[in-house]
């Protein structure tokens, strides 16, 4: 199949009250428009054009690297949008889409089914309907005596007898390439908005010999758009559990559904276990086996099998199999655990290698540093790796012993098989095997309480 799809998002979304444009927002750490863009793709599109305006700068980035990228600098209304994709649009494309920027619930398999049924009868347009509970505000379906759309208006244009209906206008629609810009050019605004009506094309259609069909959505959720912030929550807790109920019927269990939010592009493998208050996000994977939660958050983040994961906030880390990690672990761009490693309590790992099997149990900052296999970092170890102007490493040699409470002052290194006493400032590098101390001498005076008291 060609398809290009072409997603609105030109809009300000007023109603969000946000300085961000509202396909800006996100669903389960992933913006409006990507949820879209994905979907879109999924089912199949070739090409994928978002059509921006309003604050685009903030948009664009968002799309730019897969998408093209179509401005119209002034929003005349969804057939203009579309309009404005014409020499954008790839040569010998079959079918055009069109979807709301601000839809993340439509599914691949409901755009496909649309595509065909447009494809197979030949139609001009077919149009995905719905049933809406509230048909407040959408644009209602007029079909004809055999069944065929006849035309759509507007909820402020409808007549009583029309606004009675409730078979409503999704906004997702797919057109036939050979006839969309033809009949476009042909679409006025003389309605009650002023505006040019995407929806108009149908009529256009009707009258140049093309039919237009009615596809009515099997869940109205589908066509669940964003307009508020009530509904930004709605959307959540449907995708939220949609996604949820994927997991556990593929072997993850989900303590508590309502507690855990796991993004689209999420994945899990077989035997995990997540726990509440758990927010997985961004390309992240989880490995089998692997316990998650309660209170972590991971973000991008590759995690192996195996690994227990406890309180612990991950952005953009690799934790290989068998690792141990919190409970509250922070571990930020670039924390690498190698396998078997353990990070405890109140530690904060940033762009470091921590060896296989190399602790890190309590209380400290690892920073920009290289630490091998089977070490040892004692409690309250910092990493000083800042001067105030420039980062420097730290690196630690194989089987090392750091005493607790030392301070590493970087750029500095330390061997392998080395014993670092507690309280000590490294400043100068250590040779494999040593015994380093940096720290004060410590001064006992006997009798001191007794001397005072004369
Ligand atoms: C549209 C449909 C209506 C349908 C409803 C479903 C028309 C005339 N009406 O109405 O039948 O029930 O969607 O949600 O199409 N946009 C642009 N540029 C513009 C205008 C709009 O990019 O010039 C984008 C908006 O950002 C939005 C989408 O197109 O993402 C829909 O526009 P909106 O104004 O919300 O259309 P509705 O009035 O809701
Ligand atoms: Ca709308």
């Amino acid at each position: 199949m060609n398809v290009t799809a072409i997603v609105l998002a030109a809009g300000a979304g007023t109603r969000m009250k946000s300085e961000k444009p509202k396909v800006v927002h996100e669903v389960l750490g992933k913006p409006l428009i990507r949820w879209v863009v994905d979907t879109a793709r999924q089912a199949g599109a070739e090409q994928i054009i978002c059509v921006l305006g309003h604050k685009r700068e903030q948009v664009e980035p968002l799309v730019a690297d897969d998408t093209t990228v179509v401005v119209q600098l002034e929003q005349k209304g969804t057939a203009d949008a579309v309009a404005v994709c014409r020499t954008a649009v790839s040569e010998g494309t079959k079918s055009v889409l069109v979807l709301n920027g601000d839809c993340p619930l439509i599914t691949p398999q409901t755009l496909t089914e649309l595509v065909k049924a447009r494809e197979t009868s030949n139609a001009g347009v077919a149009v995905l309907t719905m049933e809406a509970p509230d048909p407040q505000g959408y644009g209602r379906i007029v079909r004809d005596a055999g069944g065929m759309v006849e035309c759509i208006v507007e909820q402020k244009d409808c007549d009583e007898v029309q606004a009675a209906i409730t078979e409503c206008n999704s906004g997702f629609y797919c057109f036939d390439a050979s006839m969309l810009f033809e009949a476009l050019a042909k679409v006025d605004s003389n309605n009650s908005q002023g505006e040019f009506y995407l929806t108009d094309v149908i009529q256009i259609a009707r009258e140049s010999g093309r039919a237009a069909i009615g596809v009515k959505a099997e869940d109205v959720n589908e066509c669940l758009g964003v307009n508020t912030r009530v509904q930004l929550a709605e959307a959540t807790k449907i995708l939220q559990l949609r996604i949820n109920h994927a997991h556990m019927l593929d072997g993850v269990t989900i303590i508590d559904p309502d507690q855990a939010w796991i993004g689209p592009d999420v994945v899990l493998e077989n035997d995990i276990e997540i726990w509440p208050q758990t927010f997985l996000a961004g390309h992240t994977h989880i490995g089998e086996g692997t316990v998650i939660g309660y209170n972590s958050r991971l973000i991008d983040t590759q995690v192996g099998a195996q690994c227990n994961i406890y309180e612990t906030v991950a952005v953009d880390a690799i934790i290989e199999d068998g690792c141990t990690c919190g409970p509250r672990a922070y571990l930020r761009p670039g924390a690498h655990l190698c396998k078997g490693a353990k990070v405890g309590t109140h530690v904060e790992i940033k762009k470091s290698v921590v060896g296989p099997g190399s602790k890190v149990p309590h209380l400290s900052y690892i920073g920009d540093a290289t630490i091998g296999e089977g070490v040892n970092i004692g409690a309250g170890t910092i990493t000083c790796n800042y001067d105030g102007v420039n980062k420097h490493a730290t690196t630690i040699g194989d089987n090392t012993f750091i005493g607790s409470d030392t301070m590493l002052v970087a750029p500095v290194s330390v061997g392998s098989d080395v014993v670092v006493g507690a309280g000590s400032v490294i400043t100068d590098d250590v040779p494999d095997g040593a015994l380093a101390l940096g720290r004060a001498h410590q001064v006992v005076k006997e009798g001191y309480k007794e001397s005072l008291e004369g």
